[in-house]
């Protein structure tokens, strides 16, 4: 099926700076202002929330990952702060899909022109193509499948290393809705490619990459682990070169079919240039979010526009790949 590409109040003429450098990104039909994505998690959990991000320059903003039915989370503590980036273990807690669609409704009539991307996690294709009907009523741009939560038991989704089971997820969402798909997933070393090529088949327009990788912390002193959940999602500056190898391997075999989307560790311009040279059409943003604020996404943005400038390029598509044409 095809997506219905530019959604109307998204598309608009080109935001190209007086020296001619263009910002502005085409993502599955939609354009954003720049290649700039808050990342699910961080700040989708309110229309508000969304609004302040897009407002601060996200080019497109991405609720925290919904479920059908309302999920607790896991019991404190859920997050640990390390030298190298921030451990989460908080078990997709949500309002579940129902009660979270009027903030969806709310941003869409906020006249914010950065589009909303309703990330969802679901057991199975049901439960999949109703949750991705839901969001695309009430008016979500894009639908992110994530496939890769890593604070999911294998008992509820095993996703990882299962083809299969992704290929009927996507499917599903696939025939359920007309916005594009993403799909995010997990920063597998082997079996990624396979993984994702299940997603490519059934149908998916946006392959995000990746999702935390699962870690663990010790407190020496209680000699037991940190986390309530015994292991959590590693993400921030740890997770950025496996992220952009992933984002580099999916490039590199699937570049000529779909866009991918880097995510993992971007916290200023040369992170997300790096992206973009490995073949990433945009980056998101999420855990940079706590230690430099809603300032970041301008910042970055700048910067992207200050490399292109004095490279000697016009727009951002120029560079996506550049380093797999050496
Ligand atoms: O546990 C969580 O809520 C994290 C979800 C994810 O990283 O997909």
């Amino acid at each position: 099926m095809r997506t219905e590409g530019g959604v109307g109040a998204e598309t608009r003429p080109s935001e190209r700076s007086a020296g001619g450098w263009a910002l502005e990104v085409e993502l599955a039909g939609l354009r954003l202002a720049n290649p700039t994505v808050l990342a699910s998690g961080v700040l989708g959990t309110s229309a508000s929330l969304l609004a302040r991000a897009a407002s601060s320059g996200a080019g497109a903003v991405t609720t925290k990952t919904l479920t059908l039915h309302p999920r607790r989370g896991n019991p404190n503590p859920v997050v640990v702060e390390l030298d190298t980036g921030l451990l989460n273990s908080m078990g997709l807690p949500n309002p579940g899909l129902e009660p979270f669609l009027p903030e969806i409704r709310a941003y869409r009539s906020s006249g914010l022109r950065s589009p909303l991307i309703g990330s969802i996690w679901a057991l199975n294709s049901e439960e999949a193509s109703t949750m991705a009907s839901m969001i695309q009523e009430a008016g979500a741009n894009a639908v992110e499948l994530n496939v890769s939560c890593p604070n999911a038991s294998k008992d509820e989704l095993d996703t990882i290393g299962s083809e299969q089971l992704v290929r009927e997820l996507v499917e599903a969402v696939r025939r359920s809705v007309s916005v594009p798909v993403f799909v995010k997933l997990p920063p597998l070393h082997w079996g990624l490619t396979k993984l994702a090529g299940a997603a490519v088949d059934a149908g998916a327009d946006v392959l995000v990459a990746t999702n935390a990788l699962r870690g663990m912390a010790i407190d020496v002193r209680a000699r037991r682990p940190i986390l309530s959940g015994i292991t959590g999602g590693l993400s921030g500056r740890a997770l950025k070169p496996v992220a952009l190898r992933a984002v580099y391997e999916l490039y590199g075999e699937f570049g000529d079919e779909i866009q991918v989307v880097g995510v993992g560790g971007v916290q200023d311009w040369r992170d997300a240039v790096e992206y973009l040279l490995a073949g990433a059409s945009a980056v998101e943003i999420g855990t940079a979010l706590i230690y430099r604020g809603l300032s970041v996404f301008r910042r970055v943005a700048s910067g992207i526009e200050g490399y292109l400038r004095e490279e000697g390029f016009h727009s951002v598509e120029e560079i996506v790949g550049a380093a797999r044409r050496g």
